[in-house]
């Protein structure tokens, strides 16, 4: 949604007016701190962030009775991740003066003469390299141990980031030397190459995960992440260019001190070279530019830095920035051309994304046909319309942006783009949560956009466990038409015909259809939490799957107040709001999946296939685990997790997810880690998984 006021000067506003919009300002600003500093991927571009802030302060400074408690201007960003400890620098991070043209570098240069009275034919050294598009972070190694990593932060104080930092393979435990410095903390940056980012970006999509925008916010996602295992899957690397504390210090040249580092087993930046003039240094720029779309990794310019570290040390800095040092930056590339159409995609989790179709344009030496626009508001935000001009850009980003339309004056502009409220691809209704971004189709089942994932979820082990069917299968099951919905999978197992088409698919065979068919006769009784899991509905995890079935018992009695609710039951809704650990979001959810009578279909249609168990009720004050808070930790043999978790909770039991005082039994399995210890120390009973099997027995 765009500000309701926005058009309006802040002087013209009236109180009302103010207050609405001051209101709209908090929401979206704190989403968009949200989106930048804890999720690394913003949605809007720097200039406009600042634009909304700018418009708040205004209309603050002219109501200063309507400021709000939660006013954007009380907060500076949204507070770091809070799990991460603190590390002071020893010596701060800077960062670097801007040069944008020749005569900034020109007078870079110059000031380095005046500032250490060099003689006119003194020669100034200087090293250039790229400027690598990632986040910076400093490794300290004692006698040649690596002994702590640290985020930039604000250049004072940043995150300590040791163990995630350890699982990158550029970082070396041990500098590979005989005679290792007693303290050297090596500077540098941590980047993705953007073929490693796509494929990541890639499996992500398909596993239904939000994917990042740009490498750059990848890897800095990547990095603060709380579970190390998490950054050792993220394709992360390491360039080194950079000193902090160091024991003894570091003397002579910047090019030998970095040759001393790749000697040590840091990657250092081939594409680096010692110039004494500036037609060389922007010789180097112009060919590192021109070079930039072969580079693997985003570059945003290019970093000169004086040779000579004497001279260095001389310069010194001045505010956060060293006089021997200038960032050369390469300028965004952008360039004017046409929308031709937007177009709505549906990803494979139902979002639907606008996309503008563009006259095809150069772009850096990129032919550039279609832009992201994000989602509704970023098109309402600058009114983007079909057959408008627009400035576009594609900076180290892979997805080229719309950053504004350029003839917005013009009289013969269309219509302004209406955001399509039904799935383009199914018909369903799509809808747009309070809050959210995002609008997705709720045709979830039957929207062949989403079809593979929604099948991939059905028929996997904590939903349906079909034997045989996995990842691989599913594709190959929709693409020869032998599938479509959940049902289909039932209908198949009886249809010769069908059988033998699947038998002739690549990789089957005559037993693997006969073994697929028992899978099939296995499941067609299935616990009722189970089926409704199945079902893939919105924030209907295992968890609230399992309280639902607990509590209307068989699927006629939840199948009936589902659809009431969906019909505007007020009653259903009321009642639903009551249970226990069910809240607005998911009733809301569950109520758009019965509203869509695809939906519906395809629940009657798989009830027809499929006999769901009668749910046992929460367990009573009899039951044999009532009260208790259970942990599970490492794997079971026996059950998924999400059977256990099931078993206990039929036992009267509350299964948490972390170790306390308050835990009353950890169930361990095969390589039980940290929690397993904690439960010990704490003197809290640990089950292994054979006692565990003979306390929760086999389900009634
Ligand atoms: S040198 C005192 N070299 O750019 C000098 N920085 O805009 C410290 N960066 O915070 C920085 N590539 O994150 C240097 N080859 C390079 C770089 C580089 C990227 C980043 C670094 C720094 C930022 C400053």
């Amino acid at each position: 949604m765009s500000s309701p006021h926005a058009k309006t000067a802040v002087d013209d506003l009236s109180a009302t007016q103010a207050e609405d919009e001051l209101a709209f300002l908090a929401r979206e600003i704190a989403l968009h701190d949200r989106r930048y500093h804890q999720d690394d991927a913003p949605v809007i571009s720097d200039a406009e962030y600042d634009a909304l802030r700018q418009r708040n302060q205004a209309i603050e400074a002219r109501f200063p009775d309507l400021v709000r408690d939660d006013s954007p201007s009380h907060r500076v960003g949204a507070a770091p991740a809070e799990a991460f400890s603190k590390v002071r620098h020893r010596l701060p991070m800077l960062s670097l003066d801007n040069a944008f043209n020749a005569e900034d570098v020109a007078e870079f240069v110059r000031r380095v003469r005046r500032f250490l009275k060099l003689a006119d034919d003194e020669p100034v050294a200087v090293s250039a390299e790229p400027k690598i598009d990632g986040l910076s972070v400093s490794l300290r190694y004692e006698n040649g141990r690596f002994v702590q990593g640290a985020t930039r932060g604000d250049g004072e104080t940043g995150e300590d980031v040791t163990a995630n930092l350890r699982t990158l393979k550029d970082v070396p435990v041990r500098l590979t030397t005989d005679d290792p410095p007693p303290v050297l903390e090596v500077r540098g940056e941590v980047y993705m190459v953007r073929a490693e980012f796509a494929t990541m970006n890639e499996a992500r999509a398909e596993r239904g995960e939000a994917t990042f925008a740009n490498p750059r916010n990848a890897a800095a996602g990547s990095l603060r992440q709380l579970d190390p295992k998490i950054t050792a899957s993220r394709p992360l690397r390491f360039f080194a260019y950079a000193w902090g504390e160091a024991e003894p210090a570091i003397e002579g040249r910047y090019s030998a001190f970095l040759d001393r580092l790749g000697a040590y087993g840091f990657h250092v930046n081939p594409a680096k070279k010692v110039v004494d003039n500036e037609e060389d240094l922007l010789r180097f720029y112009a060919d590192i530019d021109a070079r930039r779309a072969e580079l693997p990794y985003d570059i945003d310019g290019v970093v000169y830095k004086l040779e000579r570290i004497d001279w260095q040390r001389r310069l010194g800095f001045v505010g956060r920035a060293p006089r021997w040092a200038l960032a050369h930056k390469f300028k965004a590339e952008q360039a004017q051309t046409k929308v031709r159409e937007i177009r709505i995609q549906v990803g494979r989790t139902g979002a639907l994304t606008p996309v503008a179709e563009l006259e095809p344009i150069t772009v850096g030496g990129v032919v550039v046909a279609r832009a992201t626009l994000h989602n509704q508001d970023y098109i309402e935000q600058l009114d983007i319309r079909e057959g408008d001009l627009v400035r576009i850009q594609r900076a180290g980003d892979v997805i080229p942006q719309v950053l504004e339309v350029v003839d917005s004056d013009r009289k013969d502009r269309g219509k302004p783009f209406v955001f399509p409220d039904h799935c383009p691809i199914c018909g369903s209704l799509a809808v747009r949560p309070e809050g959210e971004a995002i609008r997705r189709c709720t045709g979830g089942l039957i929207c062949p956009a989403q079809r593979i994932e929604r099948l991939r979820h059905f028929v996997a082990r904590d939903a349906f466990d079909i034997e045989g069917i996995g990842k691989k299968q599913v594709p190959q099951l929709v693409e020869a038409d032998l599938v479509h919905a959940p049902a289909d999978l039932f209908t198949l197992a009886d249809d010769e015909d069908r059988l033998a088409r699947l038998g002739d698919l690549p990789g089957w065979g005559e037993r693997k259809v006969a073994k697929f068919r028992e899978a099939i006769a296995e499941r067609r009784l299935v616990p009722l939490e189970r089926l409704i899991y199945a079902l893939g509905i919105r924030f209907v995890g295992d968890v609230n799957a399992a309280v639902l079935a607990r509590h209307y018992r068989t699927v006629e009695a939840w199948r009936k107040a589902m659809i009431a609710l969906a019909d505007g039951d007020d009653g259903e809704r009321a009642e639903l709001d009551n249970v226990d650990g069910i809240g607005p979001a998911v009733i809301e959810a569950v109520a758009e999946f019965f509203r869509e009578e695809h939906n519906r279909q395809a629940l009657d249609d798989l009830l027809k296939q499929v006999e769901p168990a009668e749910a046992a009720a929460r367990g009573g004050e009899g039951a044999k685990l009532a009260g208790k808070t259970v942990v599970f930790t490492g794997g079971l043999e026996a059950m998924s997790r999400a059977e256990a978790k099931a078993r206990a909770e039929a036992l009267g039991a509350k299964v948490a997810g972390s170790v306390s005082a308050k835990t009353d039994m950890v169930v361990v399995g095969a390589d039980a880690g940290s929690k397993a210890r904690k439960a010990a120390e704490l003197g809290i009973e640990v089950l292994d998984e054979a006692a565990w099997l003979a306390l929760a027995g086999e389900p009634a």
